[in-house]
């Protein structure tokens, strides 16, 4: 599976979106509020090609993963996506192999997209996504 993007945890996203404009020179490729998730969005990437995107995470309010991520641990490295067409399937193979995903069936995510989290626990310590094209 190919890198769809990484995710950064941010407790301010208009600052953060300078930060990745003015020092890698990407631009704002999409901007969401997911309130499920208690978090506004911003993905950006490289203008010129359709690489892997940095999705800056900022939390609404004190309640949800995000917010509670930047109170035990800061700014930094939240988690890396991995694209694939078939997410329920592979939520499938990895149930089987001994590595469940935490939801039971694939939910919608930013863009529109369906999606699934991989414990740090079963990633050496790293949280993984899976994101499927739009639902
Ligand atoms: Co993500």
């Amino acid at each position: 599976m190919k890198i769809d993007h990484v995710g950064i945890a941010v407790p301010d996203l208009e600052e953060s979106i300078r930060l990745y404009e003015e020092t890698v020179g990407l631009v704002v490729t999409h901007r969401e509020e997911v309130s499920s998730q208690n978090v506004r969005v911003a993905f950006l990437g490289n203008p010129d090609t359709t690489g892997t995107e940095i999705e800056l995470l900022e939390p609404i309010g004190e309640d949800g993963a995000i917010a509670a991520f930047l109170a035990k641990r800061g700014p930094g490295m939240h988690h890396i996506a991995f694209h694939t067409e078939g997410v329920g399937t592979e939520m499938e193979r990895l149930k089987a192999s001994g590595r469940p995903p935490l939801e039971s069936a694939p939910r919608l995510g930013a863009r529109g997209h369906h999606v699934c989290f991989l414990h740090p626990k079963h990633c050496g310590g790293v949280l993984l996504e899976l994101v499927g094209g739009p639902l």
